[in-house]
């Protein structure tokens, strides 16, 4: 875990040093859980906007996009529920000061009951080496089944303390597990309160109830509103989607852990509109489509977990998160949601306005059920990042820093550098990059030894190298030096551009 604790440490201030991310307003000493992207972080979080958008919207015919205000009509907060019920459970502990979310205090004591059942599974694993039958000792091994046993209980009281609104209920549990603050290790705790995390604000120059307008807590509503002018114009037929990314702001009260948890982020949410009734198979559908996703990146497939959420929202019928595996363990990527006919049912009650579709093929009108994907573009930024960065010790001793993002995410895709200032090789240098530029990020780079400049450019996650020798003057033949391999090939300058196509294209991951 401290291992774990200190990568993170050291992806923050390499994610500071190359220009990916900085802390906001940091002249004055900064703005807690609010960050700005540097130069490298701006290019990266484009990418994955772009890889994104091209799988959603390009790649589904029966997918458009959308890009809705950030204020929208108070009503839409009411009819959403976000103003009665879009809470944390809060607890403070009384020695340390701390506040925690109370839910996630519990989920953390589940989480080392889980580590425990993974320690007896790899145990068995030991003993019993290549004979191992991991389901079978799942299903028998006695402390494997009491501790699933425990988890159970504790995940049954959890859902409906919380469900009931029983704080009471929800302390109790938490004494009951003897969990104690991480900080001063006591279990004096307070009472749980309720707190909403929706942030407002006033509409023009006059004060009061009336003018209060919030900063939305998620896109999805953007695009609830919006739905008839999209099926409309678009003529679009069930089933459809509309996808948006988008700012999002949340009043977090437990704000840590770097970009994971902001007040201020962008989301990229889908909301597919199906006919009732087909719901539970748009919602197998979208969690396989979203983590072939994920998986095409190349990230290892031990990082990414389904959890089924224990407490479902007030608007869904089934959830589950895509949990990844950051440098503080396995926490939630993406929400995977199936939202009934909630959302557009309560727009309706409270505009007075009919938010149905005909549907020909039945020769009858509904009101649509709504499948949404909803993934957090910066906890996105940070799963790319965390995964990407590696400290190596080479073969002659020496260290390395490298980022190997996806070719296709990565800020630049090429360097192109002269091997020395002199002799024409930065003209060289330049007309080749001069021509690259149009379809590759590139980057010029002159100065210093070429050891130190690769260095320079595995730090920020250049996948490839152009050198500009003496050797490309004659016959017009350059090296690429890949960051991963650190191996050099010689090719035609010719050639350039369609290996680059080959290799950094978003073209492959789609596929
Ligand atoms: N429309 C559904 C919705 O908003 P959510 O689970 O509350 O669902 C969806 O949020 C995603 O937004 C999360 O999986 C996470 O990636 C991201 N997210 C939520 N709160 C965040 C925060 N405070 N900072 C960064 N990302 C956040």
């Amino acid at each position: 875990m401290q291992q774990k604790e200190d990568n993170l440490k050291n992806i923050i201030s390499h994610a500071k040093e190359y220009g990916f991310v900085f802390q906001s307003s940091e002249i004055y000493d900064g703005l807690s859980a609010t960050y700005d992207y540097g130069q490298l972080g701006a290019e990266l979080k484009n990418n994955i906007k772009s890889y994104w958008w091209k799988a959603m919207v390009q790649m589904h015919e029966n997918i458009v996009g959308l890009d809705a205000a950030i204020f929208m009509h108070p009503s839409t907060w009411k009819a959403s529920g976000h103003v009665d019920a879009f809470n944390d459970p809060l607890i403070d502990n009384k020695d340390s000061k701390k506040r925690y979310r109370a839910d996630v205090l519990i989920e953390d004591a589940i989480e080392k009951i889980r580590k425990k059942i993974d320690k007896e599974v790899a145990k068995g694993l030991k003993r019993f080496g290549d004979d191992f039958n991991e389901e079978e000792f799942r299903k028998t091994n006695p402390n494997v089944l009491r501790n699933e046993g425990k988890i159970k209980d504790i995940e049954d009281r959890m859902r409906d303390t919380l469900n009931a609104n029983d704080l009471e209920g929800v302390r109790d549990l938490i004494l009951d597990l003897g969990i104690v603050c991480p900080i001063s290790g006591t279990k004096n705790w307070t009472e749980v309160r309720q707190f909403n995390l929706m942030f407002s604000t006033e509409l023009g120059s006059v004060a009061g109830d009336a003018s209060t307008i919030y900063l939305r807590p998620e896109t999805a509503q953007g695009i609830f509103v919006n739905f008839l002018n999209v099926q409309k114009t678009g003529r679009m037929k069930i089933p459809f989607g509309i996808a948006q990314i988008g700012k999002a702001f949340r009043n977090e009260i437990v704000a840590r852990q770097f970009i994971f948890r902001m007040r201020e982020f962008e989301q990229m949410e889908m909301q597919f509109f199906v006919r009732p009734g087909e719901e539970m198979k748009w919602y197998d559908y979208w969690k396989n489509q979203r983590i072939k996703w994920h998986k095409a990146l190349g990230i290892p497939e031990e990082n990414y977990r389904f959890h089924d959420h224990v407490k479902l929202a007030h608007y869904a019928n089934a959830a589950c998160d895509i949990e990844f595996d950051f440098p503080m363990g396995f926490k939630e990527l993406e929400g995977i949601h199936s939202r009934t006919d909630f959302d557009l049912k309560q727009h309706e009650e409270l505009s007075g306005k009919k938010l149905q579709y005909f549907d020909p093929e039945l020769n009858e009108s509904y009101t649509p059920y709504v499948v949404e994907t909803s993934i957090g573009l910066d906890r996105m930024f940070l799963a790319v990042l965390s995964s990407a960065y590696k400290e190596e010790k080479l073969e002659n001793n020496s260290e390395r820093v490298v980022l190997s993002l996806p070719p296709a995410l990565a800020p630049y895709k090429v360097a192109v550098m002269p091997l020395t200032k002199k002799d024409g090789l930065p003209e060289k240098a330049h007309e080749i990059m001069n021509d690259l530029k149009f379809d590759f990020n590139c980057i010029y780079d002159e100065k210093g030894a070429a050891g130190r400049r690769y260095r320079v450019q595995d730090a920020m996650g250049t996948p490839y190298c152009v050198m500009v020798d003496h050797q490309t003057l004659e016959d017009n033949t350059v090296t690429i030096r890949d960051r991963d391999t650190m191996e050099q090939e010689r090719v035609a300058i010719s050639e350039l551009a369609g290996i680059f196509a080959e290799r950094c294209s978003m073209k492959e991951l789609l596929k």
